[in-house]
């Protein structure tokens, strides 16, 4: 099985999390596509979508499915996405996709998180994906120095701006032991908008395709 039947076999597991009359979460990413692509089988049982990406949004709307505002829907039941990296104990690396910062948003309103990875990114230790940070484009070269002290070594990802306007700094050489402090502590670097860390808010679910099933974590 290649990473893209991978994608679509982890997605259609995570749509029997889907009940009825739900309003639901939806996040960003290849895999999500493949969610989306497959969300037409259980549209009945949808009511609404809050959305993470501009391009979920547009991916949403043209299987007709109603998208609206999280300020609008209040907490959600559910939240589905994948992520770039995940750790048995269900925290993640996410953010490849720069929709980070909305996605956490959703995820910390949500009840359950159910997480979709294939079998690569199951790690011991995060960090060896880089980690992404959204950052408030006046305080690139400051947040990046501080980031240098404790160890990373960020890169600017050029030619990126996220749906809320801002840049993306791809943090690599973290090998992130504490995941719950360093969150913490990037957060509060003044002007850093969000990190990819979600360790204080992990998934609840972590559906792995590892080709011949799907392992639950
Ligand atoms: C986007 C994300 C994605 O969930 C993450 O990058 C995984 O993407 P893909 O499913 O394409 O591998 O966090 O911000």
């Amino acid at each position: 099985m290649n990473q893209d039947e991978k994608k679509a076999t982890v997605a259609a597991a995570a749509l029997d999390y889907i009940e009825n009359g739900q309003i639901i979460g939806i996040g960003s990413g290849t895999t999500v596509h493949a969610l989306i692509n497959q969300l037409s089988r259980v549209k009945n049982k949808i009511e609404a979508v809050v959305s993470s990406s501009e391009l979920t949004t547009k991916m949403i709307q043209e299987k007709d499915i109603r998208v609206i505002d999280l300020k609008e829907s209040g907490p959600l039941p559910l939240y589905i996405d994948g992520a770039d990296e995940s750790t048995s104990k269900k925290q993640l690396v996410k953010g490849g996709g720069g929709a980070l910062t909305r996605e956490k948003i959703i995820a910390n309103a949500s009840k359950s998180f159910v997480c979709m990875i294939d079998d690569s990114k199951l790690v011991k230790v995060l960090g060896k994906f880089p980690l992404p940070i959204e950052v408030i484009g006046m305080a690139q070269s400051v947040v990046a120095l501080e980031l240098i002290k404790i160890g990373g070594r960020p890169v600017y990802r050029d030619g990126f701006k996220t749906d809320n306007g801002n840049i993306i700094l791809d943090v690599y050489n973290l090998e992130i032991s504490q995941p719950i402090a360093l969150e913490e502590k990037i957060n509060n670097i003044p002007g850093v908008v969000t990190n990819g860390l979600f360790a204080l808010r992990p998934a609840d679910h972590l559906l792995v395709s590892n080709g011949n099933n799907i392992e639950l974590f």
